[in-house]
Order: structure tokens, then sequence, then C-alpha cells
């Protein structure tokens, strides 16, 4: 077993979980601030020490997430009617602070970031990390057709590194934090192959990846069979029309749905839906 001693709270632990070689450690103990751990190589973790209630749930939820290797996560903030924006794409904002928390926590704990075009073009997000420690993860737009603006912050904020997934890229990035990913050799009839995206973005480095939205760019990546875990996190409210969480092919029978393992987290007035496919890390 080897020992690790970290200065700094649970969080701090997690991130540092996060960054060392999981594969290479069978079983460790870490001493922090608030006490002792033990980790497994199976995502599992134990103390001898009573820990805060408060640290017990940030293991929890992220421990398992910061052991693993190479994962795709996707993220929804829906209303209980299953809407993640209003029929103008505002999303700002579905879910509480504690969620906004809770996305910039995912973010510190991958390599990468996907939205949609559609997103980008609607919040134009910052994607960074800014509300808890950690590093902000390289940016990706997925916008095969190049139809987002140049001017977006993603793209002239220099804050973190951005790529911009087009076909055939036809002129120089508009900064030296922007690169081109031409995901030409990716094309299907129906859009680009999301497994073969993730392909190219691991052969950069970048193996750990949240799929934060929107509603159509996650369903691609859900229907491909490509997310290992997916975090729904259900507010009380009701938009009554806009857009959808998921859209996905009909089924004709409910045994043909998806059902995740799933487990529950209550975040301010929302809840977490933290759902783990079979077979998944
Ligand atoms: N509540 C939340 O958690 C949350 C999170 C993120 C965003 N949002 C909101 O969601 C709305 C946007 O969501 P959305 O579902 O309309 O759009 P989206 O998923 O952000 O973007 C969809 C577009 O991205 C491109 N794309 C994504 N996957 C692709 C694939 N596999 N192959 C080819 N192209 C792909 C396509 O661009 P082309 O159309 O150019 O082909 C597609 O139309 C915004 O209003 C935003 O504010 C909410």
């Amino acid at each position: 077993m080897t020992q690790q001693i970290i200065d700094g709270d649970a969080w701090q632990v997690i991130l540092a979980v996060r960054d060392r070689d999981n594969t290479a450690c069978q079983r460790s103990e870490i001493r922090f601030d608030e006490g002792v751990i033990r980790l497994q190589r199976d995502g599992a973790w134990s103390s001898d020490t009573l820990l805060p209630a408060q640290t017990v749930r940030l293991f929890d939820l992220y421990l398992p997430l910061a052991m693993a290797g190479p994962m795709v996560i996707g993220q929804l903030g829906q209303s209980l009617d299953g809407r993640i924006a209003t029929v103008t794409g505002a999303s700002r904002y579905v879910t509480g602070q504690e969620g906004l928390v809770h996305l910039h926590r995912l973010r510190a704990l991958v390599d990468a970031v996907i939205v949609g075009a559609g997103t980008a073009s609607a919040d134009d997000p910052r994607l960074t990390v800014r509300l808890v420690a950690g590093r902000h993860p390289c940016r990706v737009v997925l916008d095969p057709r190049h139809r987002v603006d140049s001017n977006l912050a993603l793209f002239t904020d220099n804050a973190a590194p951005t790529l911009h997934l087009v076909n055939e890229p036809a002129s120089e990035p508009p900064s030296p934090h922007v690169d081109y990913l031409d995901i030409s050799q990716c094309q299907a009839s129906d859009g680009s192959r999301p497994e073969q995206i993730l392909a190219l973005l691991a052969a950069r480095g970048l193996s750990r990846v949240l799929v934060e939205g929107g509603g159509l760019t996650v369903s691609r990546f859900l229907e491909a069979g490509c997310l290992d875990r997916l975090h729904v996190m259900v507010a009380p409210m009701l938009i009554g029309s806009g857009r959808p969480a998921f859209t996905l092919p009909d089924i004709e029978e409910l045994d043909q749905a998806l059902r995740p393992e799933c487990r529950t987290w209550t975040m301010g007035s929302d809840v977490l839906f933290d759902c783990r496919f079979p077979g998944s890390v």
C-alpha cells in the first residue's frame, strides 16, 4: 500500500487523485486535513476516521470519477417536464447555485468539455472552472458546418485551449489558443460519429470527457453508446415548451428503454440523477 499526504480539504484530495496515475496504484492511503482514507483501484474508498458528512458525500459522488481512467460523462440540467431551455434558447439558469458548482466540479475532473454548435451560439459559454479549485479543461466545440461565430468568448478569451471541430477547416484559427480539428473523416449520413470524435480527442491526450450539452449533442453521444455516465439535474420547474433534454429514436415497448444504474443526490432544491451505464467505469 502506498501512502500519500495532502495538505488540504476533501476537494483537494479528489483533485490529487484525479492527477495521479490511478492504474499504478492498487491500493493507497491518503492522509489529509480531515482524516485518512483508503482507496482501492475499483473506485471504492473507506476510512477508519469519522469524517464530516459533507466530506463523505463529496468522496461518494466524485472519487469514482477522479479514479476512473478514460471516461465520458454527459450532463444536462432540466426542468420537471424535460426541458433544458425555452423556445428562444434561454437556459440561464434552469438549475440552482449548487447545480452550477457541481457542473464546475465536473469540468475540473475532465480533460475536455464538449458543447454542440447550438449551445456555443446560444450561450456564448466560457466552459472554465471558476466556482471551485481546479484547472480548466480543453474546450471543444462540435460544429461540423462551421457556423459558430468566431467572436465568441471560447475563441477570443485565451482562458484555456479551444478545439473547434469542423469539417474541412478552410481558414487559420482566429487566435493562438484555438485549434481546428478536421472531423470530416467522422462524417456519417446522420452527422458525425461520436465514437470517432472521441478517438480523435483521445489521440490528443483528452480521454476524460464531459459532454456538457445541449440536448441534441448529449443525445447523439448517448444513442451511440458512448456515455459511461450521465448526470441529469432535475429542477422543480415547469417550462412547458422549449428545447428538449433528450431526443432519441422511437421505441415501442418500455422494456426497450435505457435503464442505467442510478444514485440520487439532493443539491439545494434540485435533484441529481447520477446514472451509470452497464459495463462502464
Ligand atoms: N440546461 C442545460 O444543462 C443546458 C446545457 C447546454 C445547453 N443548454 C441549452 O441548450 C440549447 C442548445 O441545445 P441544442 O440541443 O439545441 O443544441 P446543441 O446540442 O448545443 O447543438 C446541436 C448542434 O451541434 C452539432 N452537433 C452536435 N452533435 C453532432 C454530431 N454528432 N454530428 C454532427 N453535428 C453535431 C450540430 O450542428 P449543426 O446544426 O450545425 O449541424 C447540431 O445541430 C441552448 O439553448 C442552450 O442554452 C442547456
